[in-house]
C-alpha cells in the first residue's frame, strides 16, 4: 500500500503547519491548501508535500483543490478542515447614532471561510473518499472553544464555530454509513498567527494551550482503532475534554432525540437528495 494522503486547509501557519509536520513524521503525503504559501523556514520535503493555493471560501477553488489532491496518489485518506479567520465586522460599537448614516452591508467573510469553507470541504471529501481503494476516510474540523462558550469579542467567529460543533454532530451518523468519521477539535488559546497583535502578550502563560495538546487531539481522533465519530474535543492547556451535547430535559425532548430520529432522517434523505439531483448537470 502507498502512504496515506492528508489534505490540510490553512496549512501554511499555526495549527495547520504543525499538523502538516506531524503527519509527515507519520509517513503521510500532505496536500497543503492555503491562501498563502508555507514559509521557506518550514523546510518541507517537496516530494511529500503538495501546496495548492486555495481560498476555502470559494467552491470552485476547493473543487479544484480536491481534484488535484486525489489525482496526486489516487487516494485521499484524511482531511483537516482547519482554515479560519476571526471577525471582520462590528455591530454595537459602530452604531452611528445618525439617521442619515445607516450601516453598510457587513463583511461576512468569517462565515464564508470558517463555516462555508468547512461544508464545501466535507462535501468534496465525501466524493473522493468514496473513490479510495478502500472507500472511506477521516475528517477533523477545527472548531474552537468559542464554539462551546460565547466569545463576545468575536461574535461571527463564535457563531461560526458553534455551527461547526452542530455540523460535526449532525454529519457523523450519515458519514458512518460511508466509512467516514467526522470529529472536531475545540482549542482554547494556542500561540499562532490568528490573534491580533497584543492579545497573546496579555495572556497569562498558564492559560496558553501548547501545540502538543492540539496534536494529541488530532492523534486521538485519527486513531484507527478508536473509531471515534461525532466527537467534539475541547483542548485546553494539557487537557482533552470530550464534550457531549446537552441532555434532553422533558419527556418530549427525550423522545425527539431517540424515537423520532429514524423517520426524521428518512424523510429528509429523500427530500434533500431531490434538491441535489435537481441541481446536478445532466
Ligand atoms: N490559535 C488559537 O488560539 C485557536 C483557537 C481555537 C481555534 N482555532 C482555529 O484553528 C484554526 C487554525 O488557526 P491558527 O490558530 O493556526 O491560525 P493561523 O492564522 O496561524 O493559521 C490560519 C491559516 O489559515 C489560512 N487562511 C485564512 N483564510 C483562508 C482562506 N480563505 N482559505 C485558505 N486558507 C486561509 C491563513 O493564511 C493561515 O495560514 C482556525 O480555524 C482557528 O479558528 C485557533
Amino acid at each position: 500500500m502507498s502512504s496515506p494522503v492528508a489534505l490540510i486547509t490553512g496549512a501554511s501557519s499555526g495549527i495547520g503547519l504543525a499538523l502538516t509536520q506531524h503527519l509527515l513524521r507519520k509517513d503521510y503525503h500532505v496536500v497543503m491548501a492555503d491562501i498563502n504559501p508555507p514559509p521557506a523556514s518550514a523546510q518541507l520535503p517537496t516530494a511529500r508535500t503538495l501546496f495548492v493555493k486555495t481560498d476555502v471560501s470559494s467552491w470552485d477553488a476547493q473543487a479544484s483543490l480536491f481534484s488535484q489532491a486525489f489525482s496526486w496518489h489516487k487516494r485521499l485518506d484524511f482531511a483537516a478542515l482547519n482554515a479560519g479567520i476571526d471577525d471582520r465586522d462590528d455591530i454595537f460599537n459602530s452604531v452611528s447614532h445618525s439617521a442619515s448614516r445607516p450601516p453598510q452591508k457587513p463583511n461576512m467573510a468569517t462565515f464564508d471561510v470558517n463555516l462555508y469553507g468547512v461544508y464545501y470541504g466535507t462535501k468534496l471529501f465525501a466524493h473522493y473518499a468514496a473513490l479510495n481503494p478502500i472507500p472511506g476516510g477521516k475528517i477533523v474540523i477545527t472548531a474552537s472553544a468559542a464554539g462551546l462558550y460565547a466569545l463576545p469579542a468575536v461574535p461571527q467567529y463564535s457563531a461560526a464555530k458553534h455551527a461547526l460543533v452542530g455540523l460535526t454532530r449532525s454529519l457523523a451518523p450519515g458519514a458512518a454509513a460511508h466509512n467516514i468519521t467526522v470529529n472536531c477539535i475545540c482549542p482554547a488559546m494556542v500561540p499562532t498567527g490568528l490573534a491580533p497583535p497584543g492579545l497573546m502578550e496579555k495572556f497569562p502563560k498558564e492559560h496558553i494551550t501548547p501545540m502538543s495538546t492540539i496534536l494529541r487531539a488530532f492523534d486521538e481522533l485519527m486513531d484507527e482503532n478508536a473509531n471515534k465519530n461525532g466527537e467534539c474535543v475541547e483542548a485546553a492547556v494539557q487537557d482533552l475534554f470530550y464534550r457531549t451535547p446537552p441532555e434532553p430535559m422533558g419527556e418530549s425532548q427525550k423522545w425527539m432525540e431517540k424515537g423520532a430520529a429514524e423517520f426524521w432522517t428518512e424523510t429528509y434523505r429523500q427530500r434533500n437528495m431531490g434538491f441535489v439531483n435537481a441541481n446536478s448537470k445532466p
